[in-house]
Formats: structure tokens, sequence, C-alpha cells
């Protein structure tokens, strides 16, 4: 497994693969691997004969109050974990590669990032992602490229991306991993205190009872209503609790039957936790 940080060493592992008529799949990370991204990883080696993991920490898709200095970095860890897995290529850009000096340019995405959901509360967050993520598949030009569910709105505005730019990878996505408890693993978990890591399953158990009741043929407003109140009730602070149309991820009329997409995200103390099921 090698470690590459700069694009002209990348260019030459792709190019000799491409070359030798390898297919490469791609799955882009911040670092602090835990088994989700573990997943992302076994669902890539099982689509292509190359896999490349990326690790940077994108500044452009944290805003000045938010973690960037504080995210968990640990990449001695990282790269023994994915050592011990059939991965190729460990891309490791630093700052000044991703973003040398004069870099000007960004992709803005529309549709799914401008739906009142994440984009609400970190407006500068998608625009980060989606340019990120637009360089990183360039740069790498694999087949696949292999997206968690956890982050839901993430994954549909880089699925829309890379249709939309005629990219030719494949979006693919991996169900979210959870603790046994059903915390939807995190990086980010990593801040949560004794106390708060007990009540943080509450989430997911409130999501699996709203998704059942909806289901049920229950009214959204309700059913909404009553989340918001235990998941207020359990300690937390709601950013937001809905549920939308799964693939466009608009809000949907009273009528909507499935496929509809419940997405929440909420702060335990100073950790801001999200998470999504299907209903
Ligand atoms: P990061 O939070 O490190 O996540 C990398 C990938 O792992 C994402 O596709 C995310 O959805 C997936 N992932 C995280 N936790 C997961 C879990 N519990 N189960 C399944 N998949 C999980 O998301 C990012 O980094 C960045 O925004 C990135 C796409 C790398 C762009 O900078």
């Amino acid at each position: 497994m090698r470690v590459v940080r700069t694009i002209a060493a990348l260019r030459r592992s792709v190019l000799q693969w491409k070359e030798a008529g390898e297919q490469i799949a791609l799955v882009p990370t911040m670092g602090a691997l835990h088994a989700g991204h573990l997943a992302l990883v076994r669902a890539a080696e099982g689509n292509a004969q190359r896999v490349i993991v990326s690790i940077f920490v994108n500044p452009a898709q944290f805003s000045p109050e938010e973690d960037l200095t504080s995210y968990p970095r640990d990449f001695a860890a990282d790269r023994a974990t994915l050592k011990r897995m059939a991965v190729d290529l460990v891309w490791a850009p630093d700052n000044a590669v991703m973003y040398p000096a004069g870099f000007a340019t960004r992709v803005v995405p529309s549709g799914p990032a401008c739906v009142g959901l994440e984009d609400k509360f970190r407006p500068h967050f998608f625009t980060g992602v989606a340019t990120v993520v637009t360089k990183l598949l360039v740069q790498c030009s694999p087949e696949f490229a292999v997206f968690g569910e956890k982050d839901y709105q993430q994954l549909k505005v880089v699925s829309r991306l890379a249709n939309d730019l005629d990219l030719p990878t494949r979006i693919a996505a991996v169900p979210t991993v959870r603790e046994k408890d059903g915390l939807a693993l995190s990086s980010r978990n990593a801040y949560l205190s004794q106390s708060e890591r007990a009540q943080a399953p509450v989430l997911y158990r409130v999501l699996k009872e709203s998704a059942a009741r909806i289901a049920d043929g229950e009214v959204l407003p309700r059913v909404l209503k009553d989340g918001a109140a235990a998941i207020g009730a359990a300690g937390f602070r709601l950013d937001y609790l809905d549920a939308r149309d799964d693939e466009t991820l608009r809000p949907v009329s009273a009528a909507k039957q499935a496929p509809l997409r419940l997405l929440v995200a909420a702060w335990l103390g100073k950790t801001r936790l999200i998470d999504n099921v299907a209903v």
C-alpha cells in the first residue's frame, strides 16, 4: 500500500492501472477511520481491482466557527488500519496541494444541496464538499466512488454532481454502520462525554419509531412533533427532524406515500450528530 502526497505521483499510479485495464474505486474520507469507513472500503474492494482511499480534512467545508482545528486526526492509525485491508493507495494531499496559492474555482451545487436541511445550518458546507469531491474524482478518475448513507444529503449532492458534470464515475452507496445500541458511527462521536454517549442512541430510536408510525399511516406533522419532543426531552438541541422525498429531498405533501427519508440533526452539548432512515 502506497501513501501518495503529490498529484504527479497519484497520476502515475492511476495511469499505470488504466493502461493495464484495471478499474479503480475511490473512497473519499477525512480520516479518523472507523468501521463505517471500512464498510465503504470493503464495498470498493468488491467493485474494482484497485482501491484508493483519500484522507483529507477539507477546510473548505468547515465554517470559521466549526471544528476544523479540533477535528480528530490520526494518520498513523488510519494508515495501519488500511494496510490490513486490500487498499492499494492512500491519497493524502496537504492543503497546499489541494488548494494551491491562487486557487479560485468552486463547484456550487443546487437541487438536493438547497432543500433546507444541512444547507440551512451549514450554508458553506456543500460548496466545500462538492468542490473537493469534484477534485478527488478528477484526480483519481475512478470507475466507482463509494459514499455512506450516513451523510444522506451529501450522497444525493455527490450523485447529482457526478451526473451533471458527466463524470465517468458510478456513485455507490453503503448503508449506515451503527454501534450495537443504534448510534451511527461517526468520527465526531469521539467528542461525546460519557453521559452524552449514553443519551446519543435516542436519535436513532426516535427515527425508527417515527418511521414505523409514518409507515403505519399516521399523519406526518404529528409524528414529527412527537419525535422532536422526544429528542428535546433527551437533552438534545434539535436543528431539524423532517421527512422528505428520498430522491430529491424536497418537502412532501401530507398525502405522499413512501419512499420517504426521515432525516435528523441535533446537538448534544458541543457535538452535532446527524442520522437518517428510510420510511
Ligand atoms: P467523512 O465524514 O470522513 O466520511 C467519509 C465517508 O464515510 C462518507 O461517505 C460518509 O458518509 C461515510 N460514513 C461515515 N460514517 C459512516 C457510517 N457510520 N456508516 C457508513 N458510512 C459512513 O463525508 C466526509 O468525510 C467528507 O464530507 C468527504 C466526502 C470526504 C469530503 O470531504
